[in-house]
């Protein structure tokens, strides 16, 4: 079958049982993508499909045909000439606000921060905290995250104009 990632289109072996967590890392050796819990809990292994964030690890592979799938790799251009690479908003602020530790949550963390600045630019710590609640930070770096997205939000607009 024929799978989108991050925009290439891949020639895959999607057999029935196979998650498309197991096919981005072991098949794409897209590895930011994190295996946590492999019980849908923890959302290490967040992905975007047709930009809604959903769990690698419980979505078959065989069912992604027609969708597309945008992982932590995904989220970064390139500069045109000096081929640079350019940080998503989120990523940028998640680095300024120095929220992770161990880090193995964070592409799970930026990818529901993507998400939600995608519907929302202006969410409020309410907001931002329900947006995320499905992620797990074992080191517990929960308010520097939160103010990660909120610094995020202040950034879209400068890179989407
Ligand atoms: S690894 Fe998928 S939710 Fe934990
Ligand atoms: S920074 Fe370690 S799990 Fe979140």
């Amino acid at each position: 079958m024929e799978i989108d990632v991050n925009g290439v289109r891949h020639t895959v072996d999607a057999e029935p049982e196979r998650t498309l967590l197991t096919l981005l890392r072991d098949e794409l050796d897209l590895t930011g993508t994190k295996y946590g819990c492999g019980e849908g809990q923890c959302g290490a292994c967040t992905v975007l499909i047709d930009g809604a964030p959903a769990r690698s690890c419980q979505t078959r592979a065989g069912a992604m045909g027609g969708h597309k799938i945008t992982t932590i790799e995904g989220l970064a251009q390139h500069d045109a000439l000096t081929h640079e690479p350019i940080l998503h908003p989120v990523q940028e602020a998640f680095l300024d606000a120095e929220s992770m530790q161990c880090g193995y949550c964070t592409p799970g963390m930026i990818m529901s921060g993507v998400a939600l600045l995608n519907k929302n630019l202006n969410p409020d710590d309410a907001a931002i905290m329900q947006a995320m609640q499905g992620n797990v930070c074992r080191c517990g770096t929960y308010p520097r995250i939160v103010a990660a997205v909120r610094r995020a939000a202040k950034y879209m607009p400068r890179v989407v104009a």
